[in-house]
């Protein structure tokens, strides 16, 4: 199976990386033959290319990597590449969160597979458990730590007793925040990872911008210490729910208990949970954030590629939002 990768960042060259150093038969059968890259980038290797129409134009390369990030070029790379009959493995949650109607509707008519599991979760496989889950009955909920950025943060906050805005620079350093971190810090990240998991949960395609969100910048070392005196600590949660009216989608910082099992997921790590009838709530834990973990994820997606175990998308119907209840802050 030919591949081209979109992208050498932080996530791309991480999947580079993995498929370059292939450990398994069946990650071998992966060759990478282009890597869209910016001009400065162009020598380095010789798969590099500037031109993103070399890659449209190959016949041999039947999946494109989506790793740019962003709305544009990303969405319309995506768009063109599945025109064109390639499937699309992407890592991309505000593209795909976006324009999640017109991409899922494309892939399906054209019978190819828009696989998404690094967008959501780092390198826990969060879309393949749900998928499983499902196999039995509905996902009826879901919850957790969906960024890494702002659990990290968080997590310094609380144990070093830092301010939010040396924890934040730290974060970036650690390459876990995006290039705009007010996505991470402000809830956005985690708006468009839940409006994906409601996608796979409860087949309903919620629009990002009508999910109420809040984030982490307003928190302060005070509110650490008051949690502490009350035994809690605070975490940035997403969260969703299918009630008989419609979705009920949150995006807000939590008071939780310490003896929680979301409360001792720390660093980049994300904490997301399930319900469902017969196996209860399960929750899985895993990095969040980073290279490694997030490539790990979408060279998953390549794997199922060439086991072909690819799916055609889903018809997401629109989801209906309800009104969150007023300031469930749990916040003083
Ligand atoms: N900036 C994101 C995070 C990367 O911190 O969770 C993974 O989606």
């Amino acid at each position: 199976m030919q591949i081209a990768i979109l992208g050498r960042g932080v996530v791309g060259g991480g999947i580079v990386k993995l498929i370059d150093e292939a450990q398994t038969p069946l990650l071998q059968q992966i060759k990478i033959k282009k890597v869209l890259v910016h001009r400065s980038e162009q020598v380095l290797d010789s798969r590099h290319t500037t031109d993103f129409a070399e890659i449209l134009n190959d016949p041999e390369i039947s999946v494109v990597c989506e790793c740019i990030g962003g709305l544009e070029p990303a969405h319309t790379y995506v768009k063109q590449a599945l025109e064109s009959g390639k499937h699309v493995v992407t890592a991309n949650k505000k593209m795909l969160a976006v324009f999640a109607k017109e991409l899922f509707d494309l892939a399906r008519q054209k019978q190819l597979t828009l696989a998404y599991e690094a967008s959501v979760g780092g390198g826990i496989p969060w879309i393949d458990n749900i998928k499983r889950i499902q196999r039995l009955e509905p996902v009826t909920a879901f919850q957790g730590i969906f960024n890494g950025t702002s659990n990290y943060i968080l997590s310094q906050m609380e144990e070093k007793d830092l301010d939010f805005a040396t924890c934040l620079k730290s974060a970036q350093k650690l390459g876990y925040a995006e290039k705009d971190p007010s996505d991470d810090i402000d809830g956005g990240d985690v708006c468009y990872k839940v409006c994906l998991s409601a996608l796979t949960c409860f087949g309903q395609l919620a629009d990002p911008s009508q999910v109420e969100q809040w984030g982490i910048r307003f928190l302060s070392q005070e509110d650490f210490a008051w949690a502490k005196e009350h035994g809690r600590t605070i975490k940035l949660l997403g969260i969703g729910r299918r009630e008989a009216g419609g979705l009920s989608l949150q995006v807000l910082p939590v008071m939780l208990k310490k003896s929680s099992l979301l409360a001792s997921v720390g660093l980049n790590f994300n904490g997301l949970q399930t319900e469902s009838a017969s196996l209860g709530q399960a929750t899985f834990v895993g990095q969040g954030a980073g290279s490694l973990p997030t490539a790990h994820a979408a060279v998953q997606d390549l794997l199922d590629l060439a086991e072909g175990r690819g799916e055609a998308a889903a018809d997401p119907q629109p989801g209906r939002l309800l009104a969150g209840p007023e300031q469930t802050f749990y916040l003083r």
